[in-house]
């Protein structure tokens, strides 16, 4: 396989490439280079919400030679009619109506321009966010990241509170005492925390620092990068809870992975602390063609939003059930919300054994952590594609 040799020589990874080689997908599944079917039990963590190479979104790839191929972004400022299509479809879905997109490439970039926002309108420049979450990897995202990242690039930036993520009553106590300090810019986290291992907050938690944030004039930003569009058994992962952010973040799923697209959705409030001469700029940032593509993927899914999200609920109930019956050889959790969903094993480092497994039985399923594997199927998966993946699962264990 010559192409590993360049891979490694020439790509730049953390560890060494998975000897898969991608030439097509299809729905729920992935085709190699040398013929093999491996069915898709992860979709780029959230991304192929919709099943991979979907026709109404291909075909608008295929239109895009009609539009300009490039606009001057930030500076001048021109307008851009796509542009203003994709920020309106989204305030008419995001909760709470925010009204406000700054236009990214990417979550991260979602998250920097958020946590930019948050500081430029409180005057504040200490974040709270969860233990153990993601956000990204610039160093501002990693700075609200898990505390391991601390200890590689000591210089982050300072001020950034890790709260336990078991979310209930007591990690509310902490987030209290943390914004009565008023120097608090942001809490920031996923909803349902998909990095923490599908880690649900309890509902009155979520709702009770949503409340002191007002209290406190702390900016309140769910990250809906992963949780965004359907993956919790809603359109986005906050309507679980009676809580208006005033941003949200999105990625991921938005481009359903054809294009590197993110948005930053704020309150008018919010994003009016923003209007000064280079507050934001983004080269690419919605650019032309990742926009098209966003907007045929959007289309897709909201018309398809109902049975979409039936699908999700009644699909979750059968993974459950189907999980929380296999016998692994050591005790697992099943920690499910729509599909997402994360399995807590007791025993250290038998996950990777059970990845590998799967891989050789052509089923792509991904550790978290030395204790923890995940699972996002698409949400759009039917039933006989469900049970063959979880039959390969069970045979792999
Ligand atoms: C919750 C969350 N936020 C932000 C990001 C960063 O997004 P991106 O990889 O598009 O920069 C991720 C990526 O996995 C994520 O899961």
């Amino acid at each position: 396989m010559s192409i590993y040799n360049d891979d490694v020589k020439y790509i730049g990874r953390d560890l060494k490439p998975v000897p898969l080689t991608v030439v097509k997908t299809e729905g729920d599944y992935i085709f190699d280079s040398e013929n093999n079917k491996y069915l898709d039990f992860e979709m780029g963590w959230c991304i192929g919400n919709m099943g991979w190479s979907r026709q109404e979104v291909t075909n608008a790839i295929k239109d895009f030679v009609n539009v300009p191929n490039y606009v001057i972004p930030g500076i001048p400022g021109y307008m851009y009619e796509p542009w203003v299509e994709l920020a309106k479809t989204l305030s008419e879905i995001l909760p709470g109506h925010l009204t406000k997109y700054f236009r990214a490439t990417g979550g991260t970039e979602a998250i920097e321009i958020a946590l930019q926002a948050a500081m430029s309108h409180t005057k504040r420049y200490e974040f709270i966010s969860v233990e153990g979450a993601y956000h990204g990897h610039s160093l501002g995202a990693l700075s609200i990241g898990a505390s391991y990242w601390r200890e590689r690039y000591p210089n982050l930036l300072n001020g950034c509170h890790k709260i336990n993520p078991l979310l209930d009553d007591k990690a509310f106590e902490k987030v209290e005492e943390l914004l009565k300090t008023e120097k608090i810019a942001a809490y920031i986290a996923e909803p349902i925390i998909l990095n923490a291992a599908v880690e649900i907050p309890q509902k009155e938690f979520l709702e009770k620092v949503f409340k002191a944030c007002k209290q406190y004039g702390t900016v309140f930003i769910m990250d809906e990068v992963a949780t965004g569009f359907g993956r919790t058994g809603k359109l986005f992962g906050s309507e679980h809870f009676d809580i208006q952010p005033d941003i949200i973040t999105l990625g991921k799923a938005l481009s359903g992975g054809y294009a590197a697209l993110g948005a930053t959705a704020m309150t008018e409030e919010v994003a009016k602390s923003m209007e000064w001469e280079f507050s934001f700029y983004s080269t690419f940032g919605w650019n032309p063609l990742s926009t098209v593509i966003t907007l045929a993927n959007l289309k897709y899914l909201l018309s398809h939003k109902d049975e979409l999200l039936t699908n999700v609920n009644e699909m979750s109930e059968y993974f459950k059930s189907r999980l929380e019956n296999m016998h692994f050889p050591t005790p697992a959790e099943v920690r499910i919300k729509g599909l997402a969903i994360a399995l807590r094993f007791q025993e250290e480092n038998y996950v990777y054994s059970l990845v590998e497994k799967a891989f050789q039985n052509k089923l792509l399923i991904q550790a978290l952590d030395p204790f923890t594997l995940t699972i996002f199927p698409s949400l759009t998966i039917d039933k006989e594609t469900a049970q063959e993946g979880l039959n390969l699962l069970e045979k792999s264990i």
